[in-house]
C-alpha cells in the first residue's frame, strides 16, 4: 500500500473510531448471538462448500432452487428460539458464496423472489427479528461462485469493474431498502486480495453513510469494529482490547444444514462454557444454525439452546451488560466474568465442597451462588478466598455450570501470590 493510500484512509479510520465506543456498546453488553446459514445448498444437506468440493456443475447446482422452500414464518421461528436461548442478535445469510441472493435484488435474477419460494427472505428474516426484539445483522460473502466475473476478476480489469459493481449493488441495496441494519457481517474476501482490490474504503464508507450505526466486521480485509475468530473460543489476550466474535458451528462440520450432524451437536454444557470463555475474554459468541430447506430449525439445536435460554434467566447478569469497562481476568484463574464492584467466578466441574480463589487482593463483602440465589459461606486470608460448606452435588441442572458472584467494596484487583512460582517467573 502506497503512503498515499495510506494518507487518505486517515480521516475515515479516525472518524470510525471515535464513533466506535458508542457503536459497538449494546453489541459488547448482548455477548450471544444467533447466526442462520441458509442457502441452496440446505437442500443437499451435506455442506454448505458442496458445489465447490464436489465440483457440481452450475446448471446442475441451480436447480436446486426447485427443492428450496423455506415456509413463510420459519424465521420467526428462529428468531423466537434466538431470544428464548438469551441471544441478543441474529445474522443471517443473505448471500453464502454459491451465489443465490435471498433478497429481492435487482443485481442478479438468481434470487428468492424469481425461484425457489420466490420470496423475500431477507425481509421476513428482518421482520422477525423486530418482532423478537432481536438486533439485525446480514451476512455478506463477497466471493461469488456464480457471477461470471467471481472468479475471472482476480485478472481481468474489466471483470473486476464490473463485479465491484455488482457487490457495491447488492450491498448497496441490502442498506437501503430494509430500515435499521445493525451489523454487516462480510465474508470471504476472494479472488481479490487486498483492501485496494475490493475498494472496501469507499464501499464501507457507502455502507456507513446509509447506515450511521452499522458494526461491521473484518473480513473485507479492512479491520473495522471487530474480530471474528472462526471454530475455536479462546480468550486470547491479545484481542480484548478490540471487540471479536466467535462463531461456531453447531456441530463441528458445517453451517448449512447437515444430514446426520446431530451426533456432534452441542450440548448445554458445551454451549454454557463456549459462552464463559468468551464473557471470561470480552468477546461475543455468535453461534450457528442450519435451518433445513423448508426453513426448520435442526432438532437437535432446540433443546440445548432453550436450557441455555432457562440458565441465562439465573446467570444472565454474569453475561450481559458492562462487563468491558472492568477489564478481563487471565484465564488460568478460573473462568470469570466481571463487572464494576463484581466479579463472577463459573465453576464448570463440580469439585466438591469447597472452592478456593486464589488472587484477590480486595477483601470481599458478600459471595453468592447464582445458581441457587442463596448465600454462600467463605473466609478469606492474604489472597485466598475459601468457599465452604458448598453442597456435595452441583446446583445447576441445565449443563452443570454454576456461577458465584463475589461482591466488592471496589472494582477488585487480581494478581498472582507473592509466593506462586508463576509470580516469580513473571507471568502476567
Ligand atoms: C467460512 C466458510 C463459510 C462460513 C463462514 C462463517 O468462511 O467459508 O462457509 O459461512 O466461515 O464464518
Amino acid at each position: 500500500m502506497s503512503v498515499t493510500q495510506l494518507i487518505s484512509r486517515l480521516p475515515y479510520e479516525q472518524a470510525t473510531a471515535a464513533s466506535r465506543r458508542e457503536r459497538i456498546r449494546w453489541w459488547r453488553q448482548s455477548r450471544f448471538g444467533m447466526f442462520v446459514h441458509l442457502g441452496l445448498y440446505s437442500v443437499l444437506g451435506r455442506h454448505e462448500w458442496a458445489m465447490a468440493t464436489e465440483c457440481i456443475p452450475m446448471a446442475e447446482y441451480e436447480q436446486l432452487a426447485d427443492r428450496f422452500q423455506p415456509q413463510a414464518g420459519s424465521a420467526r421461528q428462529w428468531a423466537c428460539l434466538a431470544r428464548r436461548a438469551g441471544m441478543k442478535y441474529m445474522v443471517f445469510t443473505a448471500k453464502h458464496h454459491e451465489g443465490y441472493c435471498l433478497w429481492d435484488t435487482r443485481q442478479t435474477d438468481y434470487n428468492s423472489v424469481q425461484s425457489g419460494p420466490k420470496r423475500d427472505l431477507v425481509e421476513e428474516y428482518i421482520a422477525a427479528c423486530r418482532a423478537e426484539g432481536l438486533k439485525v445483522g446480514l451476512y455478506y460473502s463477497l466471493m461469488d461462485w456464480h457471477h461470471p466475473d467471481g472468479g475471472t476478476c482476480h485478472y481481468d480489469p474489466d471483470a473486476r469493474r464490473r463485479f465491484l459493481e455488482f457487490t457495491r449493488g447488492c450491498v448497496g441495496e441490502l442498506m437501503s431498502n430494509y430500515g435499521q441494519i445493525d451489523i454487516l457481517w462480510y465474508d470471504v474476501p476472494k479472488p481479490l486480495d487486498t483492501a485496494e482490490g475490493w475498494e472496501s474504503y469507499a464501499m464501507n464508507q457507502m455502507v456507513r453513510s446509509l447506515q450511521p450505526h452499522i458494526l461491521i466486521n473484518n473480513r473485507s480485509h479492512l479491520p473495522e469494529d471487530f474480530g471474528t475468530p472462526e471454530g475455536h473460543v479462546v480468550a486470547e489476550k491479545t484481542q480484548m482490547d478490540r471487540g471479536w466474535e466467535a462463531c461456531m458451528t453447531f456441530n463441528g462440520s458445517s453451517w448449512g444444514n447437515m444430514k446426520g450432524a446431530e451426533v456432534d451437536a452441542w450440548r448445554t454444557r458445551d454451549i454454557l462454557k463456549m459462552l464463559g470463555t468468551a464473557c471470561n475474554g470480552r468477546g461475543n459468541l455468535l453461534l450457528n444454525i442450519g435451518p433445513t430447506p423448508d426453513g426448520a430449525i435442526p432438532a437437535d439445536a432446540v433443546a440445548p439452546l432453550e436450557a441455555v435460554g432457562r440458565w441465562l434467566e439465573r446467570h444472565g447478569e454474569a453475561v450481559y451488560g458492562s462487563l468491558d469497562d472492568a477489564g478481563a481476568f487471565p484465564t488460568y484463574c478460573g473462568v470469570v466474568s466481571r463487572k464494576d464492584n463484581i466479579a463472577y467466578f463459573w465453576r464448570n466441574t463440580w469439585a466438591g465442597s469447597e472452592q478456593g480463589l486464589g488472587g484477590y487482593e480486595s477483601p470481599v463483602k458478600s459471595v453468592t451462588c447464582l445458581t441457587t440465589g442463596r448465600p454462600v459461606e467463605f473466609t478469606q486470608k492474604g489472597y485466598r478466598i475459601l468457599l465452604t460448606n458448598l453442597p456435595n452435588k452441583c446446583p445447576d441442572s441445565e449443563g452443570g455450570v454454576t456461577v458465584f458472584k463475589l461482591e466488592f467494596d471496589s472494582p477488585p484487583a487480581w494478581k498472582w501470590c507473592p509466593t506462586t512460582p508463576a509470580f516469580v517467573v513473571g507471568w502476567d
